[in-house]
């Protein structure tokens, strides 16, 4: 390892999240790979993170395993049922081999959907009404969730969990973030019950707390289970960074043991989410002709130009770290061992990466070893429509993924 700043050290030093403890604090954010076609995780997915943990990180996570069918935003998703055990102890078992851990992100996409619903005649969110995401699914309203449905779904997360600490996994991430179901309760663009689960940001966070809370009880011992949330929507009536030092300070106290500070809505604010506009490029990259009207109604409600800045959430983050005294991951347009050196200092325990780690997967072994100080991913956002490519999420300006091993089941 090459002579770093203290703080720049500290990030290659274990960090210890409930029962588990890292080897170092780089954590590979959820980044859609689309190997999953039909549901099943491929081998290019193992490939894929396999690289990963043999590039350094001390965690690297697998995204969106739906816990139910109804869960899933796209048909090609993992959906975590006993059948896809085998195929992710292919990928755990390689993870392990390099000495990382494997964290699955949970997740049910509630109204943010392409998926027909199969239990109910609608789409579930926090409350019925006009569905924003209907404009491209064709499932034009949302039905508002009973309290029965409430227990499912919780049941749901809990069952998705106990199969990935079967499959392997170390930890589980549940997404509240990003407008899913989640996330769907915790913003009050999507939340307006008059019951326990509404109102203020306390009500409407009762419901992921509670979700959390079931995990924990089942899994907590053996596994790290993390919240990965939006620290703010980016978006005229939604939560804001006061909102969601709220909501981390909630999730605190329920006994999360790491919380990723994602930002972000899907539909509303994807540009909040990236830190920079899409090209349009990415419109005409992709077959699915809904995914491309989705991208081009996007150009049009998103801010225009909006220009990449290294780490964009830094501001809203900081009221999340000034408002709690858990393990906080930071997540967004971290670059340079300049940046994570700065990161440490701000009081942050680990880093979160996405898109440099989809430009270069061993980018945290070659800032240990003094090879970059700085990744080579110019943050053009491509990569996200490579991911409805037949070999999968690649960075464009590398080799794409292999479609062969993408169609491949993992364990066969
Ligand atoms: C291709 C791609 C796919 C993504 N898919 C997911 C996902 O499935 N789940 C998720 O929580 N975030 C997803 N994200 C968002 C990232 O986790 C992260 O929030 C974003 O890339 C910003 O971090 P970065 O600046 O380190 O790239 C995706 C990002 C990219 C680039
Ligand atoms: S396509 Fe490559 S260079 Fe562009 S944002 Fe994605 S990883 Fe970075």
């Amino acid at each position: 390892m090459i002579q770093m700043q203290p703080n720049e050290q500290r990030a290659f030093t274990p960090l210890r999240i409930g029962p588990l403890t890292l080897r170092n604090r780089f954590i590979k954010s959820a980044t859609n790979e689309g190997s999953a076609k039909g549901g099943t995780a491929s081998k290019r997915l193992v490939q894929f993170h396999e690289a990963i943990a043999a590039g350094g990180v001390g965690m690297t996570t697998v995204a969106y395993c739906a816990v139910a069918p109804d869960g899933r935003t796209f048909v090609d998703q993992i959906t975590l049922d006993r059948a896809q055990v085998p195929h992710l102890r292919v990928l755990t078992e390689a993870v392990h081999r390099h000495n990382a851990a494997a964290s699955a992100q949970i997740t049910h996409g509630g109204c943010f959907t392409f998926v027909p619903p199969q239990d109910t005649p609608r789409p579930l969110s926090a409350s019925g009404g006009f569905n924003k995401v209907g404009i491209m699914s064709g499932q034009w309203r949302r039905q508002a969730m009973t309290s029965a449905d409430m227990e499912r779904i919780a049941g749901e997360f809990v069952r998705g969990a106990q199969l990935a600490r079967e499959a392997g996994f170390d930890a589980v991430e549940i997404h509240m973030g990003h407008g899913y179901l989640l996330s769907q309760f915790l913003s009050p663009l999507y939340n307006r019950r008059r019951d326990a689960y509404g109102g203020d940001v306390r009500g409407r966070a009762r419901y992921p707390v509670q979700v959390l809370e079931r995990v924990l009880e089942a899994v907590g011992k053996d596994m790290a289970v993390v919240c990965k949330i939006s620290v703010t929507e980016g978006t005229r009536g939604g939560n804001s960074a006061e909102d969601g030092a709220e909501i981390a300070r909630l999730l605190e106290a329920a006994g999360a043991h790491l919380l990723v500070l994602s930002a972000g809505l899907n539909i509303e604010s994807i540009t909040t989410m990236f830190g920079s506009s899409f090209p349009k490029e990415n419109r005409t990259q992709v077959g699915n002709p809904i995914v491309a009207l989705a991208m081009l109604i996007q150009q049009f409600t998103e801010p225009k130009n909006v220009q990449f800045h290294e780490l964009y959430q830094l501001e809203n983050s900081r009221k999340a770290r000034a408002a709690t005294r858990m393990p906080l991951a930071y997540l967004g347009g971290v670059k340079s061992l300049a940046n994570v050196g700065q990161l440490m200092a701000e009081g942050f325990d680990a880093i979160t990466l996405g898109r440099v780690l989809i430009h270069q997967a061993d980018f945290v072994d070659a800032l240990a070893s003094g090879r970059i100080q700085t990744s080579g991913c110019t943050s053009c956002n491509r990569c996200v429509a490579m991911m409805y490519t037949p070999g999968g999420t690649s960075c464009v300006l590398g080799t794409p993924g292999d479609a062969v091993l993408n169609a491949t089941p993992a364990a066969s």
